[in-house]
């Protein structure tokens, strides 16, 4: 759906609220010519305590830690933002909603050296469902290993969440979809799995659970935590620095993707091999099941991973 056909009117820029179709930059900003923005994508979830911002303060933190390889020096601080975004969702009336925080080189001067450019920060708002889809949650989904490689971290820092690196995510997820598969994973520059375009990953068998460690290329994904403590929560035994050769992906017993877009999808095939049974497994959906359980806040613990919007 396009943001025409949604009910937003309202976007923060560096420090003001402005009509959305005035939220705009010049064609010479520096981020727009050489990908120096970073950003977040955070989700705000419907609860019964009304509008609940899942795992914000580390989003927040993951923000000024990416901001800094790239020099941007954000005017803005924390409690500023958390009080924008909180008054987005109240304005715009948003129940639930994904939230996109930017910060980026504006308009000033387009050597490749961003120094003349001052850093400027926005947040938008917007409703959003289900990424991959309400079946893919249910039956799982057709990725395929991409011919793209991840890059390495000498070669560009890949746990920051900058926006030049998405180029490699596009390629990827547009390769995986022009290809009939819903998605992509991405291999490391060793050949290991590294995780998907927008989604770290996980593998189950034997009932214990392994995911590639964060030397392996990846952005350490705050859902990858929170599936990480949900699951030793619940018993089972996760190797969170787990190297993992592509043909591991064909024998798994449950493969499954996580990410704030992405949830928690089962992988049904990978490269037209069934994994498992063809279905979401056991142990995915005992772990998704107490995901949705925790964000929809259906059980009390946990709440300190929320931030509730007062709507007054
Ligand atoms: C490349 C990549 N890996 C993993 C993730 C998952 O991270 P998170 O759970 O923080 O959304 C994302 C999404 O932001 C991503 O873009």
């Amino acid at each position: 759906m396009g943001f025409d056909e949604m009910d937003v009117d309202t976007i923060w820029m560096d420090g003001e609220f402005v009509p959305w179709d005035e939220a705009q930059v010049h064609v010479l900003t520096h981020s727009l010519h050489y990908g120096t923005a970073v950003f977040e994508g955070v989700r705000c979830y419907e609860t019964e305590r009304g509008p609940a911002l899942f795992r914000w303060d580390e989003h927040l933190d993951r923000l000024y830690k990416s901001a800094r390889p790239l020099d941007h020096d954000i005017e803005h601080d924390p409690e500023e933002l958390t009080e924008a975004t909180t008054e987005l969702i109240r304005r715009q009336e948003l129940e639930s909603c994904y939230i996109r925080p930017l910060v980026y080189y504006g308009y000033n001067s387009l050597g490749v050296s961003p120094k003349e450019c001052p850093t400027r920060t926005m947040i938008a708002c917007w409703p959003w469902g289900t990424y991959l889809g309400e079946e893919a949650l249910e039956e799982g989904v057709d990725v395929m290993v991409s011919s793209w490689r991840k890059h390495h971290s000498s070669q560009i820092p890949t746990n920051v969440k900058a926006t030049g690196p998405y180029i490699n995510s596009m390629l990827a997820g547009e390769e995986a979809r022009r290809n009939g598969y819903v998605e992509a994973i991405v291999l490391n520059k060793e050949g290991d799995v590294a995780e998907g375009p927008g989604e770290n990953i996980f593998m189950v068998n034997d009932g214990e659970i392994y995911t590639p460690g964060l030397s392996e290329s990846i952005l350490d994904g705050i859902t990858r935590r929170t599936v990480i403590e949900l699951a030793r929560d619940l018993g089972y035994t996760v190797h969170d620095e787990a190297s993992i050769g592509r043909g591991q992906l064909y024998t798994a017993d449950e493969l499954f993707f996580s990410g704030t877009a992405a949830e928690v999808t089962p992988i049904r095939t990978v490269d037209d091999n069934v994994i498992g049974d063809g279905s979401r497994g056991p142990v995915t959906e005992d772990i998704q099941s107490r995901f949705f359980d925790v964000v929809e806040r259906r059980t009390d613990d946990h709440d300190d991973w929320f931030t509730y919007v007062e709507m007054e």
